[in-house]
């Protein structure tokens, strides 16, 4: 029997209880495909600088070196917990930034979908959101802003100053922009890409590197936008979008625009691919306000799990059920209380509830042919 050893890093706040969910989604995968998932626990994130005094321990690091493919929760606690932990030592850069840059996950795929019967979700008006949208957000994600050196300290005239630093070379951009047009091709053939190159000359050098790749892709039609006009369209007209490519600091800030727009940040689940290996997580925070109270959203999880199943386990039909899985549990009028809206006659249901009944959508689902 084919065994699978996947990374389970649950993270902080409402991250065990929705892990619990995505659990309970592989299990069923797993009877559903006659292989066999080995499901490793390992500490990371706040709780784990508390318990361990690193938030990416060693043992963790580790597991996931060993593991096929890593699952991970959002990370993250309170601000009063998070001034107890030394700078650097945060979660964020503590272990997610050196998680992303141990397998060099440079290809953070983050799609944004409603179905066109669960537009209600959306707060945008019905006649901008009808159809649904379903939007492929690329993400370059390590590299720019977020991992190029950092300084601070006093100037010359005793003032406190900092400065950061955005690289790009040109092979960071080609790779990016090779998966954002094979994505493209795979899609509708349009692909927006995201940039500033009327102030930043990252985004120039960009530009050009994505047009020298472009070339190996006639089939796609190039739309170029700048990053805060593509802000704008996402409210006015975000059905414009197919594919849209940008590089890591526009991806963080648009990409949780885009869960705005659907209406929940727990409806964003991604993938974040490496050369040899991919992590997937929940675009979103750990909400510690509402940890433990069975009331968070597992759909960014359980949509992270569907997004292994195709993109690390190569179970593509296997994702689709699971992510109709959780069409139908929403068509039944059931959501989780981020969605229930004042007045309407949603059913709302707790966060082990919504797992169940996506299980038991999935369990009955067709078996796949192998
Ligand atoms: C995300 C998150 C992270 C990021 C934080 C937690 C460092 O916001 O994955 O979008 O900025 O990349
Ligand atoms: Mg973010």
């Amino acid at each position: 029997m084919q065994t699978h050893t996947i990374a389970l890093l649950d993270g902080d706040g409402i991250g065990p209880e929705i892990m619990a969910e995505a659990v309970k989604i592989l299990r069923v995968a797993e009877s559903r495909n006659g292989i066999r998932l080995e499901l490793k626990h390992g500490a990371f994130g706040a709780g784990a600088w508390f318990s361990h005094g690193d938030s990416f321990p060693e043992a963790t690091r580790q597991l996931c070196d060993r593991a096929g493919a890593i699952l991970k929760g959002p990370i993250g606690l309170d601000h009063e917990q998070t001034e107890k932990i030394p700078v650097d030592m945060r979660p964020e850069r503590g272990a997610l930034l050196p998680l992303r840059r141990r397998f060099d996950t440079f290809a953070n795929f983050r799609p944004v979908r409603l179905a066109g019967g669960l537009t209600h979700f959306s707060p945008l008006k019905p006649e901008i959101i009808a159809g649904g949208i379903d939007i492929m957000m690329i993400r370059e994600l390590v590299g720019g802003l977020y991992f190029g050196a950092k300084e601070s300290g006093r100037d010359d005239a005793g003032r406190r100053y900092v400065k950061e630093t955005l690289e790009y070379d040109e092979t960071q951009i080609e790779r990016i922009a090779r998966v954002a047009f094979e994505t493209a091709q795979g899609r509708k053939k349009v692909l927006h890409n995201i940039h500033k190159s009327n102030v930043l000359k990252s985004s120039v050098l960009w530009n050009e590197v994505l047009g020298e790749v472009g070339g190996e892709f006639p089939g796609v039609e190039v739309r170029h936008i700048l990053v805060d006009a593509a802000a704008t369209y996402l409210c006015l007209n975000p059905r414009q979008f197919d594919v849209m490519v940008m590089e890591n600091m526009f991806g963080d800030i648009l990409s949780d625009q885009a869960g705005g727009i659907l209406g929940s940040l727990g409806l964003m689940p991604s993938a974040c691919l490496g050369p040899e290996k991919a992590y997937y997580e929940p675009s979103h925070g750990s909400a510690p306000d509402i940890a433990g109270k069975n009331i968070a959203n597992p759909y960014s999880m359980i949509g992270s799990v569907a997004m292994l199943l195709d993109m690390s386990l190569g179970l593509r039909d296997e994702a689709g059920h699971v992510w109709q899985a959780m069409r139908s549990v929403f068509d039944q009028g059931y959501t989780t209380p981020d969605l229930a809206r004042p007045g309407a006659d949603s059913k709302t249901i707790s966060t082990r509830a919504f797992g169940d009944l996506v299980a038991e959508h999935y369990a009955a689902a067709p078996a796949t042919a192998s």
